[in-house]
């Protein structure tokens, strides 16, 4: 079924995926629902609010929180919106340009935005084409992002193996081309990253890749060094947690 629930940790973090298209390739992209301490909801990027995915989040406990991660991620959440009026949605002031129809309560990266204490907000700063949040899940040591990093494997449909492949991003974490064309090296996008990498990440999810468990932050900060100028042999010289 697509959109099925898939347990990542335990009773804490689910992952789907759906097809969709972007300029004539078929790639898949990933809602991650992570249960609360309080055993409230917080679903990131989510899909159509099928019945089929509705009552599987019913089965989890009830939807509290709704993200729109970046500028892009943003079709299906009017709709979600509407299926879950008492939620909260969270995303960035830029994606209400995008979309007339978005509703946002709470802007990502303003001062005084409460959240889940356990999903720490980690702004990619300097970055206004992308715009994107990551979200750090303490308790599972889970990095959540969203375009930050993308990815082709054998399980793609061959429309996106065949991009990948000629971008680079075929069997190798990249930022995608088009982020990568619009982000220059900046010292706040440099602390970003860096603060990201201070995290001990031990597993990261972004939308269109598989999940990463092998060495994530060294394929993170490899990824991202063209604005890490310190690390141009895309090593981590950074020890975890400092
Ligand atoms: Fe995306």
């Amino acid at each position: 079924m697509d959109t099925e629930l898939k347990p990542l940790v335990g009773e804490q973090i689910w992952l789907s995926e759906r097809p969709i298209s972007f300029f004539g390739a078929r790639l898949r992209a990933r809602t991650t629902v992570v249960r609360l301490e309080g055993g409230q909801l917080w679903v990131h990027s989510p899909p159509s609010p099928t019945p089929a995915f509705q009552e599987q989040l019913a089965a989890l406990g009830t939807v509290k929180w709704l993200v729109v991660p970046n500028r892009f991620h943003h079709l299906e959440m009017p709709a979600f919106r509407t299926a879950y009026p008492e939620a909260t949605v969270v995303g960035p002031k830029s994606a209400l340009a995008r979309n007339p129809k978005l509703k946002i309560d709470k802007f990502l990266g303003e001062a005084g935005v409460t959240h889940p204490e356990e999903l720490e907000a980690l702004p990619i700063a300097g970055v206004p084409f992308l715009d994107e949040t990551t979200f750090f899940h303490r308790p599972t040591a889970t990095l959540i992002g969203c375009d930050m990093l993308i990815c082709a494997c054998v399980r793609d449909h061959w429309t996106w193996r065949y991009v990948a492949k000629l971008s680079g991003r075929y069997d190798k974490l990249g930022i995608p081309p088009e982020v990568w064309l619009m982000t220059r090296r900046r010292d706040e996008t440099a602390r970003a990253i860096d603060d990201i990498l201070a995290r001990p990440i031990q597993q990261l999810s972004v939308a269109h890749a598989d999940l990463v468990v092998d060495r994530p932050r060294e394929k993170l900060a490899a990824a991202w060094k063209f604005v890490l100028g310190k690390w141009t042999d895309g090593s981590v010289t950074k020890p975890p947690g400092t």
